[in-house]
């Protein structure tokens, strides 16, 4: 996606060579006018497929999720984080282990949103290792539902989330791939 490739060489600051800063159109402030357009663009990429809602993981996947939403015209779901949970049975619940922040976070659904049989496209702002994708899928596997899809703004190509969700099965789509952050620099995969 070229106007998502321009914003990231533009306003993207490479942190190190693992990380890279976008809190002026996605992570803080966010770009309502390509958020629209990253909705336009998953509902092109999983066009064809049956899908009765998204689902993403608060907080920086509800943009890219709700515009995504709005297209296909079905209801965004986004899974909370806790740090720990007692036990409670009308929700699902997920480990996510983060290595950016080396913790462990629990992520819920509540039953109610997620019915059997239905078919539901994961979207997420950022794809590394693929923890929170892989709870995600967890958590509609739980439910009885199928994956319909995973749609990643921007996937890090050289951390093996993207590689690891394929060899499971899952279609799925970056709208951008990064290859590499060294030397301060963004190189497109
Ligand atoms: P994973 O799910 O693919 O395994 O990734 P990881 O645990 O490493 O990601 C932890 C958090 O860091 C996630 O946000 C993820 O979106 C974000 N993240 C990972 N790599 C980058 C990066 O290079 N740049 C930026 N800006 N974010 C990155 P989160 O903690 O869930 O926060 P938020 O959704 O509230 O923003
Ligand atoms: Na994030
Ligand atoms: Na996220």
């Amino acid at each position: 996606m070229q106007l998502l490739k321009e914003k990231v060489l533009n306003e993207g600051i490479v942190l190190s060579n693992q990380v890279l800063k976008v809190d002026s159109f996605l992570n803080h402030q966010m770009d309502p006018v390509l958020m629209k357009e990253v909705g336009k663009e998953f509902k092109r990429l999983f066009a064809g497929q049956k899908i009765d809602r998204v689902l993403t993981i608060e907080s920086s996947g509800i943009a890219p999720g709700i515009m995504t939403a709005l297209e296909l015209e079905v209801p965004l779901i986004f899974a909370r984080k806790q740090k720990s949970l007692t036990l409670r049975e009308d929700i699902y619940v997920e480990k996510v282990f983060s290595f950016t922040k080396q913790e462990t976070n629990e992520i819920t659904v509540s039953r109610k949103f997620i019915q059997p049989g239905e078919r539901v496209l994961i979207i997420d702002d950022f794809l590394a290792n693929g923890e929170a994708a892989f709870g995600l899928a967890r958590i509609v596997e739980q439910a009885g539902a199928e994956v319909a899809g995973i749609g990643i703004v921007i996937e890090k190509a050289f951390q093996p989330g993207g590689r690891l969700l394929k060899e499971a099965g899952y279609h799925v789509e970056s709208l951008v791939r990064i290859a590499a952050l060294d030397n301060g620099k963004v190189t497109f995969a």
